[in-house]
């Protein structure tokens, strides 16, 4: 049991920012990567259609005996997560949520912004965390859509995203403290998205959503000692996609 394997799952690329996290919180493990960049963007669909798309994806990867699904994208977790731990009772799950938390922690009282997608800023589960952790801040919600679309093209520290990102940040230039990156695509984007808002703190939720895959494992007794091991698998199996997954697995980090 403890040699099956932590499966990833992401929209698409995105998640290879958390997996970075996860190899150098538990290298030892075995991971089973799958992105779904045939279907990617989630975060402009409608709920119903990213939380159908994330459970196909989950009942593919659950019938192949996991020991841990972590769901390394905030859209699907909004979308999604309450059936998976219905669906999967005995199986270790874990989401994620925009680093909020961490950000406020660090500037209690502070101009936070969230980046994120549509659907992970209007879904409840954001206004509940804003409800739980961002009290005494000035939080501000902030969609980039276009970004997921150009990492998903290994084009997230390009002039194509700068070009993108400058008038959707240039309002918060020098008004905050904090940016919370709220997108696992969007650490691809971390080098354009700091020039264009200096001395702005960036957080992202990978090193969380680690810490929290080990706690699971080590209180369940399963985690293993290697020797540790990275597949990659995606609903677009091109040789270019499965090339990016491995650019970006060495590249990424806000
Ligand atoms: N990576 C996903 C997230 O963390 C979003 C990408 C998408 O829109 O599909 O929210």
């Amino acid at each position: 049991m403890k040699e099956r394997y932590i499966a990833v799952f992401d929209s698409g690329l995105g998640g290879i920012s958390v997996l970075r996290s996860l190899l150098s919180a538990l290298p030892q493990e075995r991971y089973l990567y799958y992105g779904d960049s045939a279907n990617a963007p989630y975060g402009g669909r409608p709920t119903q259609e990213a939380r159908a798309l994330t459970l196909a994806a989950a009942a593919e990867l659950a019938g192949r005996g996991i020991k841990a699904l972590v769901v390394a994208c905030n859209t699907a977790t909004a979308a999604a997560i309450a059936d998976l731990r219905e669906i999967y009772p005995d199986l270790i799950v874990v989401g994620m949520e925009p680093a909020l938390k961490p950000a406020v922690d660090r500037f209690p009282g502070g101009r936070i912004g969230v980046m994120a997608t549509e659907l992970t800023l209007r879904e409840e589960k954001f206004a509940g965390l804003l409800d739980r952790v961002g009290t005494g801040c000035q939080v501000y919600p902030i969609s980039a859509p276009g970004l997921v679309e150009l990492v998903e093209a290994g084009l997230g520290e390009s002039a194509a995203a700068e070009e993108l990102l400058r008038p959707i940040l240039a309002p918060y230039a020098g008004k905050l403290d904090a940016l919370v990156l709220g997108c696992t695509h969007f650490p691809f984007a971390a080098g354009v998205i700091g020039r264009l808002l200096p001395g702005t703190a960036l957080f992202d939720g990978g090193a969380g959503t680690a810490h929290q895959t080990r706690r699971r494992l080590e209180a369940a007794g399963l985690l293993w000692d290697g020797p540790g091991q990275v597949i990659f698998e995606n609903s677009d199996p091109s040789p270019e996609r499965l090339a990016l997954c491995a650019r970006l697995l060495g590249t990424a980090g806000a």
